[in-house]
């Protein structure tokens, strides 16, 4: 695997690959690798002839109080793992060769980005936007590959490559799990042992909601109300948002009527975990 810094140093790799029509599959990421991060990395290397990821942790998607200084890293653990999965090429740089003096362009995604996580953190999805579309600007991928976990954001994603007409086949693959159901993140290194038992509520909630849906439940606010009993159960476990919303926009659905889902964030002791579940009809 070949790990480059800069943005000349990627385009230096990829260029004669691109040009022998080479397929470039890419994953970006924030490090510190879990299973979850290397269900898109496998998929990535199966589809594709090249397969790229990156590993920036994007000051821009931090609001002033989040955790950007302790977020957890661990570049040499991610290379090996990178590495043994077959990833051609790494791209780790610094955030200077991202955010440059000077820099004031910014992507904004309307409608899909008001809700939920951009109601609570204020210009997460603009630095979220802004730093995808630089690296598929860097990177030039046919595909890309994004987690179910941070749905929002997928399908916020997904907003962006249509309406920028951008070529690339985006892939939105499932969450993968603890054995307890807990979501994997690298933010539950965080948790003590006493939040890490209460945290698998989170998916306990929403399976339990999924079940009354599955029993023909529709109504938005009866769901909501399961979750809500069920993660009461833990009362270090502080809800910023449950809410019920059509897949495809991301807007509040007060019955349900097509696919939709239950996504929910909280806080435990200063550490913000999100979930979600999709409820599709038939
Ligand atoms: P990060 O949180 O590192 O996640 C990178 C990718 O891994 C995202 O697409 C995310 O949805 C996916 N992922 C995380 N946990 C997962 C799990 N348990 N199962 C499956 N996929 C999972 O998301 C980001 O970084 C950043 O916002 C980024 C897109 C890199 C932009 O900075």
């Amino acid at each position: 695997m070949q790990r480059a810094t800069t943005i000349a140093g990627v385009r230096e790799v990829l260029k004669p690959l691109r040009a022998a029509g080479k397929r470039i599959g890419f994953v970006p990421t924030m490090g510190y690798l879990h299973a979850g991060h290397m269900s898109l990395v496998e998929r990535c290397v199966a589809e594709n002839d090249v397969s790229v990821a990156s590993i920036f942790v994007n000051p821009a998607q931090f609001g002033p109080n989040m955790d950007l200084d302790r977020y957890p890293r661990d570049p040499e653990g991610d290379g090996a793992k990178l590495a043994a999965a077959g990833v051609d090429l790494c791209f780790e740089p610094a955030v200077e060769e991202i955010y440059p003096e000077g820099f004031g362009t910014w992507v904004e995604v309307d409608k899909v980005t008001e809700g939920m996580d951009g109601a609570s953190r204020p210009g997460y999805f603009r630095g979220i936007c802004t730093v995808v579309l630089k690296l598929f600007e860097i990177v030039r991928p046919d595909a890309a590959y994004f987690g179910e976990k941070d749905l929002q954001q997928a399908v916020t994603v997904r907003r962006m490559i249509e309406d920028l007409h951008l070529e690339i086949d985006l892939s939105v693959l499932p969450t993968v799990r603890e054995p307890d159901g807990l979501a994997m993140s690298s933010r539950n290194a965080y948790l003590n042992d006493e939040d890490r038992a209460v945290a698998p509520l989170l998916h306990e909630a929403l399976t339990g909601a999924a079940a009354r849906f599955r029993e023909g439940e529709r109504s938005a606010d009866a769901l909501v109300a399961h979750v809500r009993e069920v993660l009461a159960r833990a009362p270090a476990i502080a809800v910023d948002y449950i809410s019920v919303v059509d897949l495809r926009d991301m807007q509040p659905v007060e019955s349900i009527d097509g696919d939709a889902c239950i996504a929910l964030a909280v806080d435990l002791h200063g550490t913000r975990l999100i979930d979600n579940i999709i409820l599709r009809d038939g």
